[in-house]
Order: C-alpha cells, then structure tokens, then sequence
C-alpha cells in the first residue's frame, strides 16, 4: 500500500506591472514562501478518493463532484495526466494563504493537489505539467486567468509575464524582504480590471503612456532583481503605484498604508494585484520589519505577513 506522502506549494505576489500586464505590457509575480497550502494523501480502507478541505468547509469525493468543483477537477486533471485510477485515499488540502486576496490561494491548492497525489502514485508531473493542469482549474475560479499564478506556483521561481508569450522564469541575485499587508478592504479583481477598461477606452493616449511607463517599470525591476539591486527595486516599486493611482486604482486607505510603510523606513511600496483594496506590499531591510508592519498596522492593515523572497524568514 502507497505511504502517507505530504506536498506544500508556496502563494505568490505581484511585483509589479498588474493591470499594465492586461495591455501586452510585462508583469513580474515571485512566489510567497513562507504562506503555503498543503496537501497530505494517506491510504484509506473505503474505495476511491476524497478530498477534505476544511478551509473551505469541503469534502468531495473525486468520482461524484461535478466538473467545475476545483478541488475534484484538480485531482481528476492529474489521474488523466497520469493516466491513473483513483486510489483508495484521503487527501486532505490546507493553506495559510487567505482567499480571493491576490495570494494564489486557489493556484497553490492546485499545485499541492496535483504534487501530492502523484507522488502517492510514485509519479512526478514537470512544472510545466503541474503549471498546465493548473491553468485548466484556475478557468473555474477566474473565467480567463492571465497564467501568472499557475506559472509563478508551479515553478516556485520569479516570472516576468507577458500575454501571449511563454513566461520566463528568472534567477535572484539577492534575496530581500518584503511586508504583505491586508487593507481588509474586499475588492474584484473583475470589476477593478473592467474599471480600467472603460477609462482607457474613452482616453486611450494617456493610458497607453501610462502603461507604457508601467512596462518600462517592470523590465527594470526584473533586472534590479536578477543584480541584487534592491534599493533601485524599491524605487521603481514607489514610482509604479504612483502610476497605478493615476490609472485610478487606488484608494485613499492603500495611499496611506504606502506613504506610511516608506515614513517608517521602507525601501519602496505600492499596491499590488488588482486594487480598490486587497493588498500593499512593502520592500524593507530584514531589521525594519517591526517598525514598518508597526507603521502599516497604524494605517489601517488588518494583517501583515513577513515573507522573504528568494529564501524563507527564520
Ligand atoms: O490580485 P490578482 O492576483 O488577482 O491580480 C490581478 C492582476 C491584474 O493585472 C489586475 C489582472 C490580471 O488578470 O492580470
């Protein structure tokens, strides 16, 4: 009988170019090591599988769920990849990454999913496997996904994204610090995107401008990254959610956590993901964590998480 086997699978983080990424113009997204979903599969004695996933107050049974139950779909997707039967087993799925809140909670399940039960079957699917098979499930959660979750997840690895093309994986040439912190205001990242749309088609020039210089922003933070250079991240960081605030998706509460998070001494900080709320993301030294998640709390954040990119937080 298959031993018990458990997979964890980091979220992810958008660095810059969201929304800009919409227009052909390039994003980079990192993974989020330290807030990960899991997944554990263990031997069962009643036939089939079943998947728990209390988060979510969910247990299916892979055979009977219908198609657009992600969890199911998850597992069905990696049988037929393995061309596999059900085995008789319980695989139970947790997550520490919030949901609906930017952090590829619904990409990450996928991934653990998809890791755990394949190694139960003494099997091992690619990234690029893992990061296809993802893609199918995201379309239930998110209608088109741009590929960035899926890619940045099931690669573990910085992606410098553009629609259309493969996205490209990159190397870390130092690892830095970033604060994540939740405004705790709700956002959809639908309505925030079509927001946008209306207000590029009735002044298409001075969007393109803008998008331009938001795609500028991310081939140099890409190359800041690749050299280590992290003050210069940090600039470019301030100088995107500028441009994301004259595209018009901030709010007042995600301005002041920013000017609040560089007040206390970070490297740079913007919005991140679609905006109107969800997430602010702040680059600082390792010894300024306190003081900048201290600043960001005072400003409003509901929770902020400490996460290192390209290494974990001891
Ligand atoms: O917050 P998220 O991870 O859903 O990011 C949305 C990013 C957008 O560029 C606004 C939309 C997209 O599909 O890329």
């Amino acid at each position: 009988m298959a031993e018990t086997v458990e997979r964890t699978v980091p979220g992810k983080i958008i660095l810059c170019g969201e929304h800009s990424v919409v227009y052909g113009r390039p994003a980079i997204a990192v993974p989020v090591s330290d807030l990960r979903a899991r997944a554990r599969i263990e031997p069962a004695a009643l036939p089939g599988l079943r998947i728990v996933a209390r988060d979510v107050q969910q247990t299916v049974s892979v055979h009977d769920a219908p198609p657009h139950n992600a969890l199911a779909q998850a597992a069905r997707l990696t049988l037929e990849r393995l061309e596999a039967a059900a085995p008789s087993a319980t695989l139970t799925v947790q997550s520490a990454l919030p949901i609906a809140a930017g952090l590829g909670s619904g990409a990450a399940v996928t991934v653990a999913i998809a890791r755990a039960l394949s190694a139960f079957l003494g099997a091992e699917l690619s990234a690029d496997e893992l990061s296809a098979l993802t893609y199918e499930v995201e379309k239930i959660h998110h209608g088109t996904p741009s590929g960035i979750d899926n890619t940045v997840i099931a690669w573990e690895k910085p992606v410098y994204f553009v629609t259309d093309h493969p996205p490209e994986t990159f190397a870390i040439g130092a690892a830095f610090d970033l604060l994540i912190a939740n405004s705790g205001i709700a956002s959809s990242t639908r309505a925030v995107v079509s927001d946008v749309r209306h207000r590029w088609l009735a002044n298409p020039e001075f969007y393109d401008v803008l998008f331009d210089c938001v795609g500028a922003i991310a081939r140099a933070a890409r190359s800041a990254i690749e050299h280590g250079a992290i003050p210069a991240l940090g600039t470019l960081l301030n100088e995107n959610h500028e441009l994301l605030a004259r595209m018009g998706v901030s709010i007042p509460q995600l301005d002041h956590m920013v000017r609040a998070a560089r007040q206390a001494g970070a490297l740079g900080a913007k919005l991140t993901g679609s905006g109107q709320g969800g997430n602010v993301i702040a680059l600082i030294e390792p010894e300024q964590q306190a003081a900048v998640a201290a600043a960001l709390q005072a400003a409003g954040a509901v929770k902020v998480w400490h996460t290192r990119i390209g290494g974990t937080c001891d």
